[in-house]
């Protein structure tokens, strides 16, 4: 029987470039990731990034000693983040592909491409018990990869999805994903997704039975704006309860 609630993941990168904006210490992501924690998020999401435009490793190290929910690293495969990750260890690490003039993560990672290198990390990551997700574009080569270089989790880019033009390129999407996550779960792939999900497209999404965890920044740190932030988390953990499913 699937679960009933599909974990969220509370992003909180965009708190970071808030404070960022003045290059002051407010707002906090930290305390910021404290009232998500609070009003029921699962874990705490973060990408350090190289440039560093928003996160800084110092919000990292303040992360993992301060949450009790676990805390999961997006991060790219370079060696000096790979180094921090290992450094800091947090629960999870999901990795992405990374572009400096990027506005947000745009593709999935083509681990196709990139085996040998992610095979490293994975195995570096496994070693230091470190759950390790994939950010992947919803494609049976990227799922096969995935597992090959022996990932246990893998993240389904909902970006396309999120950003359709038309409600029938939206079912087609979501046709997608539903088939990937089916995919993934038979090869034995724990699955998430994420990227764009917000209070409209997400009850749909979490009607995929195999997906178990849910990485959700933007839409809530904006709907905090207007609501407070323990509302705007509280509503989305209530998007993500599956009825009449078991516990
Ligand atoms: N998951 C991954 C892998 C991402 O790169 C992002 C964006 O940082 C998210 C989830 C959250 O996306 P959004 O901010 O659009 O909710």
């Amino acid at each position: 029987m699937p679960r009933n609630r599909v974990r969220l993941g509370v992003n909180i990168d965009h708190v970071a470039t808030l404070r960022q904006a003045r290059r002051g210490r407010f707002p906090d992501p930290v305390e910021a990731a404290l009232i998500c924690e609070q009003a029921g998020a699962d874990s705490i999401v973060c990408h350090l990034r190289e440039d560093r435009r928003h996160i800084q490793e110092s919000d990292v190290v303040a992360l993992r000693k301060k949450l009790r929910i676990g805390l999961n690293l997006e991060m790219s495969v370079a060696p000096a983040i790979v180094a921090i990750a290992l450094r800091i260890r947090p629960d999870q690490v999901t990795l992405v592909p990374e572009r400096r003039q990027e506005l947000t993560t745009e593709g999935g990672l083509d681990v196709a491409r990139q085996r040998k290198r992610l095979k490293q990390v994975v195995r570096a990551f496994e070693k230091a018990g470190i759950v390790v997700s994939l950010f992947v574009d919803p494609q049976s080569k990227q799922l096969e990869a995935s597992r090959d270089v022996g990932a246990r989790m893998i993240e389904l880019h909902t970006g396309a999805y999120a950003e359709a033009s038309s409600a029938s390129k939206q079912a087609r999407d979501l046709r997608l994903l539903a088939q990937a996550a089916k995919k993934a779960n038979q090869m034995g792939l724990a699955v998430a997704a994420g990227h764009g999900l917000d209070y409209e497209n997400t009850a749909a999404l979490v009607r995929i039975l195999e997906i178990e965890e849910a990485n959700i920044g933007f839409s809530i740190i904006g709907r905090a704006l207007a609501v407070g932030l323990p509302k705007a988390v509280a509503e989305m953990r209530q998007l993500l309860t599956r009825k009449g499913a078991s516990k």
